[in-house]
């Protein structure tokens, strides 16, 4: 088979070791890739030309695409490769919606009962303006539509809501993003990750994961695409996960069903464990990153048949295996990320003897005299597999202590809440 991957982050990356490790693959491509990708044929394509992107499947007879981020989806790359017999993994253009419009996602919990939090949208920012209060905060304040995950503030006060009004809706920062907003009730609690692979009807539950938004330890600082990962969460006991998938992963399933949009590919619900029980955060139309870095390692060798059931409209034949160790990811980035940063620095320790235990999964890498060095905010992902949470922490931060380069940080405390529930729920 010859496969094609899209996207060049840290997911990618750990999309193509893990679909590198199949014998019938044959040639696998990755559009546009990163050039820690050994495993990978890397491909220069525009993801957001969609024709151009089919021309190369078509002429290099790639058996199945699949897509790592959410804006190919958004465009509608999975309807132009079906429309001309192409297959791949991920939703429609419509299905995509759920992540594309948060206002699509809400209203479609609200019919659906599916428990979220209390919001309101707004297209004219005087009724914003006039909507917040001392009554109203603190509240969230989101652009409804995609913001690279940038158009979510948690606001405190009725002037920081003031402030992300204006600048969503009037200084227009997130672009078209900000036209709509909602502001949304806070909700206070623990979250998680609970990604699902579904043909539209039936779903296959992956092992959950919880991210780390926050660029500093403590969850301080700015909010970030994700500073590391662990997997399973223990927060997500067999009770609560039962909880979250009659509440919120089926009814949201058929939901998009009974609306006639069928919803195929990976569905990535983020959740709220509230004191009130799990709530939706948001829903995203593909793989998490950095928690697919994390999930992926401890999922059997029926992966790639899983995407391809899906990518063809029926996986109630797989039977998903996964391993009972755990994984900890820890997200290497660039000094002054999210803000701006230096590129070009160079990486040491790349070379160095890991343990088998230990992948490095490239995200914002480049490749200069043969040496790599950093070309983004988030570089470089450690991953690490062990028999319990803590040793895989323990096996990642070994892994990170080998690599080096100015200005590099990360956070010193991944998994450390999960280790916390452990301790708390050891009797
Ligand atoms: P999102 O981009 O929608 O994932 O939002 C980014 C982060 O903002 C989430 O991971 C949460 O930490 C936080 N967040 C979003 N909506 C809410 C909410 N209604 N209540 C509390 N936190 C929220
Ligand atoms: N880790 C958060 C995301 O992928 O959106």
């Amino acid at each position: 088979m010859n496969l094609l991957v899209l996207g060049s982050g840290g997911r990618e990356h750990a999309l193509v070791w893990k679909l590198s490790k199949e014998r019938r693959v044959n040639n696998l491509y990755c559009a546009p890739g990163n050039p820690g990708m050994e495993e990978a044929i890397l491909v220069n394509l525009d993801l957001n030309n969609n024709s151009e992107l089919l021309k190369f499947a078509i002429s290099n007879d790639i058996d199945l695409t699949i897509v790592g981020p959410e804006q190919p989806l958004v465009n509608g790359i999975v309807d132009e490769f079906r429309a001309n017999g192409s297959l791949i993994f991920g939703p429609t253009a419509k299905a995509s919606a759920l992540e594309g419009s948060k206002l699509f996602a809400k209203e479609l919990m609200q019919k659906y009962s599916i428990p979220t939090a209390e919001y309101r949208s707004f297209d004219k920012s005087a009724e914003a303006f006039d909507f917040v209060s001392e009554e109203t905060v603190p509240c969230v304040i989101k652009a409804s539509g995609l913001a690279a995950g940038k158009g979510v503030i948690i606001c405190n006060s009725v002037e920081d809501a003031k402030e992300a009004i204006n600048n969503m809706m009037i200084e227009k920062k997130f672009g078209d993003a900000g036209n709509l907003i909602l502001i949304e009730e806070l909700m206070q609690g623990e979250e998680a990750s609970i990604l699902v692979v579904t043909d539209g009807e039936n779903y296959t539950i992956l092992p959950s994961a919880q991210d780390h938004k926050r660029v500093n330890d403590g969850d301080e600082g700015l909010n970030t695409g994700g500073m590391g990962a662990y997997s399973p969460a223990p927060i997500v006991t067999d009770d609560m996960l039962r909880t979250i998938e009659s509440t919120i992963i089926k009814p949201t399933i058929d939901a998009m069903s009974s609306e006639n949009i069928p919803y195929s590919g990976v569905l990535y619900v983020g959740i709220m464990i509230t004191s009130d029980g799990p709530k939706v955060v948001e829903y995203n139309v593909r793989f998490g990153d950095p928690e697919a870095q994390a999930i992926i390692p401890l999922i059997g060798t029926e992966f790639l048949d899983l995407l391809l059931a899906s990518a063809n409209g029926d996986i109630s034949s797989i039977a998903l295996s996964e391993s009972d160790k755990s994984s900890t990811c820890i997200v290497l980035s660039s000094e002054g990320y999210p803000g701006s940063y230096k590129k070009g620095v160079k990486i040491e320790g790349l070379d160095e003897d890991f343990s088998s235990a230990v992948v490095i999964f490239h995200a914002g890498t480049d490749k200069k005299d043969l040496s790599y060095v950093t070309d983004g905010g988030r570089v470089l992902n450690i991953v690490a597999i062990g028999d319990t949470l803590e040793a895989s922490i323990k096996g990642s931060y070994a892994g990170v202590r080998k690599i080096n380069f100015e200005g590099m940080h990360y956070r010193k405390d991944i998994g450390s809440k999960g280790i916390a529930y452990i301790r708390n729920n050891l009797t």
